[in-house]
């Protein structure tokens, strides 16, 4: 089985409505990783597709939440981190698109989000945790 990294106290970027925000992301998609382990059926293809709605309408807001504190703070690297951000909405799409047409490569594609989770909080989010704090804590 697929398993994504659990949140640990070592990704914490300082923050707690961000720091929730990633905890339910990580749970999100261990529950679509799960979910792919089962065996494929259409069933299976129709509630991964509405788990990853559920993973893009919360990952839109986390990101915005996250864009609006890093520009608050003067983060020197928000495009790029924007940049990232928009990829992942991007690959969300590809896989509910790909979930409607033909049977899903499980494996692959609970690497595809592990890696990138696991890359964007790890580093990219973490390489900003200075500018991440809410002005208002
Ligand atoms: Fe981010
Ligand atoms: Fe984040």
């Amino acid at each position: 089985m697929e398993t994504l990294p659990a949140w640990d106290p070592s990704l914490s970027v300082g923050n707690a409505e961000l720091d929730e925000q990633h905890k339910l992301l990580l749970a999100l998609n261990q529950r679509a990783a799960d979910l792919l382990n089962d065996k494929a059926g259409n069933h299976i293809r129709r509630e991964f597709r509405h788990l990853l709605n559920e993973i893009i309408d919360l990952a839109e807001v986390h990101f915005a939440a996250e864009e609006r504190i890093l520009a608050l703070n003067g983060c020197p690297t928000l495009a790029e981190h924007k940049a990232e951000h928009y990829q992942f909405i991007e690959l969300l799409a590809e896989l509910i698109y790909q979930s409607m047409l033909k049977d899903l490569k499980s494996k692959k594609i609970a690497k595809l989000l592990s890696d990138y989770i696991d890359h964007h909080f790890r580093e990219t989010d973490m390489g900003c945790r200075e500018y991440m704090r809410d002005r208002a804590a």
